[in-house]
């Protein structure tokens, strides 16, 4: 750099309050070196104004008072041409006040300051920047109002000014600027109108005025010009009144529109059903009244409709059958009319929130398809009749509600099959009989108010269900007559509950559970059979040596017998498409993963061993090793790994705590780690992977990555890959193409990964993304972003943070990389090999990997 130029400047100080004497000396000696500094002396004055208006020495340290190196060395500060162009210091923790003096820097295009502590007023200079295209004062402390000439700024594309302390009504002319295309005032205190001129863009996508004291009516002419790019209208939190207008229905591409929570009356408008690409309805807790037309649950693209907390009525329509619906929120009305059949058809609902209506009759059965739901809310309504057997199938379930309805009949031993609902409740219904063993121990008053239950006090005892009961009604003798009259039996119900359920309550022991109950010398085992999971065939394989199994190791640190394997201590770690997989504690306490493959999707045993052979030759440090495999005696299927401690990807990144840091450096590694496996499958082995996601990028002990479930499909059936690639779970890694032609390619693969690693830049997972605010996906709304040329916003704050102008390089350089990847057009998507050797120019310390796995068996060349 310009080590000249800084001897030379290095005796100039720029004191505050410089004398006219001092400060024309300044002058001339700055007209003979102005040539050496990288931009203008205005602009120089301009960013130390900045600079003191700040008050935060430290971060800004590298803004030398000299003027020198501004262009290479002041942090957050981009060049272009020999002007400022870009001012990015976001998370630095600066306080103080933003200077007018910014208005100085006249090539500025994008200013992004979020995330600091910055009080004082939005600088009214900022509307005199005449290339201003993206302004980020979101989550700072700014005071005042909205300066009006901001409109003037006719670059302007991105304002936002969330999470502020600003005041006053919103200007007149905000969306004037003819590419403006967000604004984002919400979490402010702003009063006032809904700026009526904004309907007349052409160009806004997104507009949210959440979370402030707005008041008045929503205009109602939204249909004053022809074309709009309105996508996102977001008026939640406020004191609107008034009734939603029609004419919105004309604004065909919107995606998303919230007004929770404000004062709106009059029915919904049967207009909104032609707005055919609404993801996001939400309505809720506002006066409105009459019936929801029914075509809005039929929408197609609807995947969030929330009008709860209203005063709507009628019933739900037959028709419902929007199988993009996530979410159905319709409690607190006055709804009525029974629940149809047709519930059964929404395959993706994860929550239904119906309580505090008039809904009556009974549970339709088909509510037993809902096998993604984790919400069952139904409290305060009219229901009658049993409770389903079917609500057992709901197996995702986290929260039951039933209570205050006329449910009657026993509750379904099935229930004890919804192993992750930690709330239930029954109350206040006609429910009789014992109260299943719930091993969750849910709290009495989830049962009070049924005169009919029976079991452990403060209920009735049960009447012994050995003893012949004349008091109970035949129909009623299969269910429900387990006792529970004491502590003690609780527990031997539960082991009666073990043989009749099986595996779905087992998992939830800690206690040493063998995967099969196998006794092979019933004399070594002292005469105690352990438990198990499987009930099939157990007595009849007691003595026979051929019943234990066939267990084959492949190359690997750790040898144990079947005995071993099957009596190992375990613990269920997740589910896949495959399969289940265990944590499981060997004796000698070494510790493996084993995945118990799903019953009737395998080849038969001949292929299957072939198959398997192959996968357990394959070595390299970024795939996880397989090691073992058993085959037993009842053709369960077992796959033995090496267990990865600091388990997936996706868990870690999104499941962590504040001070587990993840640094760009690991998220890095990890990048290039995934890379690395995935080439080395695509190109050594010629297997499709067709299924990755964060979820099956495995992290050890030193942060490697390792892919895991790859090759499996090679050892199912061709039927149950096809049943397996309609429902698997990689719900937002799956190429677009996939969806037509359902067949994997490497192509797949690589948009995959690039999803893997817009996850790892921007620290957002990619369902979170399709099911919130934007109603896009993770990959839509990086594209969008930086198309406006607004890139650094995508990051995770995490990394962005005190990240070096190197680091935020690299940052940038994955971006495009990832974009590439997730091009929805498969033939211009990238080989993995290019992407390694791409990774590789953006990290050349990254192409050997530094540590030598010798976990990793011999076979590590490449
Ligand atoms: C600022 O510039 C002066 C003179 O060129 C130099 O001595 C000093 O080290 C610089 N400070 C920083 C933080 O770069
Ligand atoms: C339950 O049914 C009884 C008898 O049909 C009725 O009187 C009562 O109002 C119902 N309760 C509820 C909450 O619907
Ligand atoms: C749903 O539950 C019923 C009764 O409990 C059972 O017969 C049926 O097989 C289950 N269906 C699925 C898909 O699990
Ligand atoms: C409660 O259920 C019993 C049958 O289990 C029925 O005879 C009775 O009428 C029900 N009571 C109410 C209030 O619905
Ligand atoms: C169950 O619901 C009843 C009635 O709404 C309530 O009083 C009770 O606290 C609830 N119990 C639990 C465990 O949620």
């Amino acid at each position: 750099m310009m080590a000249g130029n800084e001897l030379h400047l290095k005796t100039r100080p720029i004191p505050g309050g410089a004398t006219l004497f001092t400060t024309l000396l300044i002058a001339t000696f700055v007209s003979l070196s102005v040539a050496q500094l990288d931009v203008s002396q205005v602009e120089v004055d301009a960013l130390l104004a900045i600079k003191r208006g700040f008050n935060s020495l430290s971060v800004l340290a590298s803004w030398n008072d000299s003027g020198v190196g501004v262009c290479s060395s002041w942090v957050g500060v981009r060049c272009l041409n020999g002007t400022v162009f870009s001012l990015g210091l976001p998370g630095k923790g600066l306080g103080g006040f933003l200077a007018e003096e910014i208005g100085n820097l006249t090539g500025l295009r994008k200013i992004s300051l979020h995330d600091n502590a910055i009080g004082g007023s939005v600088p009214w200079s900022l509307g005199a920047l005449p290339a201003l295209r993206g302004l980020a004062l979101f989550s700072n402390q700014l005071t005042g109002s909205i300066p009006q000439n901001l409109g003037n700024s006719s670059s302007l594309q991105q304002l936002d000014l969330k999470d502020n302390l600003l005041t006053g009504p919103i200007p007149i002319g905000l969306a004037l600027p003819p590419r403006m295309n967000l604004i984002d005032l919400s979490g402010n205190r702003l009063w006032g109108g809904f700026p009526y001129d904004w309907i007349q863009s052409s160009s806004l996508e997104s507009v949210n005025l959440a979370r402030n004291f707005l008041s008045g009516t929503l205009p109602d002419q939204w249909n004053a010009i022809n074309s709009s790019a309105l996508r996102t209208l977001d008026v939640s939190d406020n004191y609107f009144s008034g009734s939603i207008p029609p004419t919105l229905g004309v604004r065909s591409n919107l995606t998303t529109f919230r007004a929770r929570n404000n004062q709106l009356s009059g029915n919904i408008p049967d207009e909104l059903v032609q707005l055919n690409q609404l993801k996001v309805l939400d309505l809720a807790n506002n006066s409105l009244t009459g019936d929801v037309p029914s075509s809005l649950y039929t929408l197609p693209s609807i995947t969030y409709f929330n009008v709860e907390r209203n005063s709507l009525q009628g019933p739900i329509p037959p028709s419902l059958g929007a199988a993009t619906l996530t979410t159905l929120h319709l409690s607190s009305n006055n709804l009525s009319g029974s629940v149809p059949e047709q519930i059964g058809g929404l395959s993706n609902l994860i929550s239904l929130n119906i309580s505090n209506n008039s809904f009556s009759g009974s549970l339709p059965r088909g509510i037993g398809n809902l096998t993604l739901l984790q919400y069952l809310l139904l409290a305060n309504n009219s229901f009658e009749g049993d409770v389903p057997e079917e609500v057992g199938n709901l197996t995702s379930l986290r929260a039951l509600d039933m209570s205050r309805n006329n449910f009657s009949g026993p509750l379904p031993m099935s229930l004890l099959q919804l192993t992750k609902l930690t709330s239930f409740n029954v109350s206040y219904n006609n429910l009789s009989g014992a109260i299943p063993p719930f091993p969750q121990a849910f709290d009495d008053s989830a049962f009070l108010g049924n005169p009919g239950f029976c079991g452990v006090s403060p209920f009735p005892l049960c009447p012994d269900f050995t003893a012949p009961s004349p008091s109970l009604s035949p129909a009623n003798g299969t269910r429900g007559l387990i006792p529970v009259s004491s502590k003690g039996h609780r527990l031997s119900t539960v082991a009666i509950v073990f043989i009749a359920l099986g595996a779905a309550l087992a998992l939830l022991l800690l206690l040493c559970l063998c995967f099969f109950v196998v006794v092979r010398r019933s004399d070594d085992k002292k005469g105690s059979a352990p438990m198990g999971f499987s009930s099939k065939g157990m007595e009849s394989s007691m003595d026979s040596e051929e019943m234990v199994g066939k267990l084959v190791h492949f190359d690997g640190p750790l040898a144990f017998s079947a005995d071993h394997l099957l009596c190992a201590t375990a613990e269920v770690l997740g589910k896949s498409a495959y399969g289940t997989v265990y944590k499981a504690t060997l004796e000698d306490g070494n510790i493996i993963a084993v995945k118990r493959l799903r019953e009737g999707i395998v080849k038969g045993q001949k292929e299957f061993e072939s198959e398997v052979g192959t996968l357990g030759k394959m070595r390299h440090p970024n795939l996880l090793a397989l090691r073992a495999y058993y085959w037993g005696p009842k053709d369960e299927k077992l796959l033995v790994f090496d267990y990865m401690s600091c388990g997936s990807l996706a868990a870690f990144l999104h499941a962590r705590g504040p001070e587990t840091p993840l640094t760009w450096e690991t998220r890095m590694k990890v990048t290039m780690g995934a890379a690395k496996g995935l080439g080395y499958l695509h190109e050594s082995q010629n297997i499709i992977h067709g299924n990755l996601s964060a979820t099956n990028i495995l992290l050890d002990a030193r942060m490697n990555a390792k892919i895991s479930d790859y090759g499996l499909s090679r050892l199912m059936t061709p039927q149950a890959m096809s049943g397996l690639m309609a429902t698997a779970g990689t719900l937002g890694y799956r190429a677009p193409e996939l969806a037509k032609t359902k067949k994997p390619t490497r192509k797949s693969d690589v948009y995959s990964f690039g999803i893997v690693l817009l996850e790892l830049l921007t620290g957002k997972a990619p369902v979170e993304q399709s099911s919130s605010d934007s109603g896009m996906d993770l990959a839509e709304w990086v594209s969008s972003v930086v198309k406006e040329e607004w890139t650094s916003e995508v990051f995770d704050v995490e990394i962005i943070k005190g990240a070096s102008p190197h680091q935020e390089e690299e940052m940038m350089n994955c971006l495009q990389l990832a974009l590439v990847c997730v091009n929805t057009s498969a033939t211009s998507r990238p080989e993995m090999e290019d992407v390694i050797r791409q990774l590789e120019e953006i990290r050349p310390d990254l192409r050997s990997s530094p540590e030598s796995e010798l976990t990793s068996g011999p076979d590590t060349k490449r």
